[in-house]
């Protein structure tokens, strides 16, 4: 069965440096390579790797009128993304982020929202039918939350299944919290919304216990190259990651979700065999640089025999 998935999410362009280390303050340090820009953004990250897993994708996402990011949409017309609701913002510019990547593949990365942060509940409300056809649909906080309730509200009104993954971290209100069936932070996230530091397992499962006592269904905590922690009310476990050699993590986590999301059902409630797919998938991701152009194919993944 192919799942019908919907990301809404940002677009962003990637300006990506590799430096050998992180300068300190007041520090200047040449770097051996020019800047690259690559295709990047959360929203748009997940959508593409759900859609090279072959699952039906719809992308609900808005950009500026500069065009700074058609580049991009070659690369979404090949994994087949349905982009009829990226739609473009009359006030703002095209989403940016300012991504260094260092020679452990550790990243530190400043989000500049621009047309992003102009998504309304009116935009979403253009996507409704194809939300509402829709099997799952998955959001992180790189849009204003207004528009994500929306869009869940939508979803949970034809019982299409809702996936928030609360990246960047931050505090949510019990209105968005109560609307999620699925929720993927990693540690840090997890800790923002919880209150509880993520430090042993006993931790772990008060962090899981808060999302289920709030009505969320199934909680992923993703551990990075630890692998993934899940629960449900009657089950949980860790699912290991695969061990690569690091270049760089941008946009792993982004796999993570569109490898899970393309795999997973609910009713079947397959979340291991889900989990260890996108981890195989991300871990794809990791050995090269980049954003979408690290994201795997199916065919990548899973060979044919
Ligand atoms: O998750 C990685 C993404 O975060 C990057 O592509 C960048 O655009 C930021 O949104």
């Amino acid at each position: 069965m192919t799942q019908k998935v919907v990301i809404l999410g940002s677009t962003n362009v990637d300006r990506f440096l590799s430096v050998d280390r992180y300068a300190k303050p007041g520090e200047t340090l040449h770097v051996d390579q020019g800047q690259q820009n690559y295709g990047g953004g959360k929203g748009a990250n997940q959508a593409i790797a759900t859609a090279r897993m072959k699952a039906d994708t719809t992308f609900i996402s808005k950009v500026g009128q500069d065009g700074i990011a058609d580049f991009m949409f070659e690369g979404f017309a090949e994994a087949g993304l349905n982009t009829d609701y990226v739609l473009k913002s009359d006030t703002a510019d095209t989403g940016q982020a300012f991504i260094t990547v260092d020679a452990k593949g550790n990243n530190m990365i400043y989000v500049y929202g621009g047309a992003n942060m102009t998504m309304t509940p009116e935009d979403v409300e253009k996507a409704a039918s194809v939300i509402a056809e829709a099997d799952y649909i998955v959001a992180q906080l790189e849009v204003p939350v207004p528009a994500i309730i929306r869009a869940f509200e939508i979803a949970r009104e034809h019982g299409v299944t809702t996936i928030l993954n609360p990246a960047p971290a931050s505090t949510l209100s019990e209105e968005l919290l109560t609307l999620i069936d699925v929720i993927i932070p990693n540690e840090f996230e997890s800790e923002i919304l919880s209150g509880i530091p993520v430090e042993d397992e006993p931790s772990m499962k008060k962090n899981v216990d808060y999302f289920l006592n709030l009505g969320v269904k199934v909680v992923l905590i993703t551990l990075g190259e630890r692998g993934t922690y899940y629960a449900t009310k009657e089950t949980s476990g860790l699912v290991e990651a695969y061990r690569v050699k690091v270049v760089d993590t941008t946009a792993a986590g982004d796999t993570f979700i569109g490898a899970f999301v393309s795999r997973f059902d609910i009713a079947a409630m397959n979340i291991e065999e889900a989990i260890d797919f996108a981890n195989k998938a991300a871990s794809y991701t990791v050995q090269k640089s980049g954003a979408q152009i690290s994201i795997p194919w199916l065919d990548e993944v899973e060979p044919k025999e």
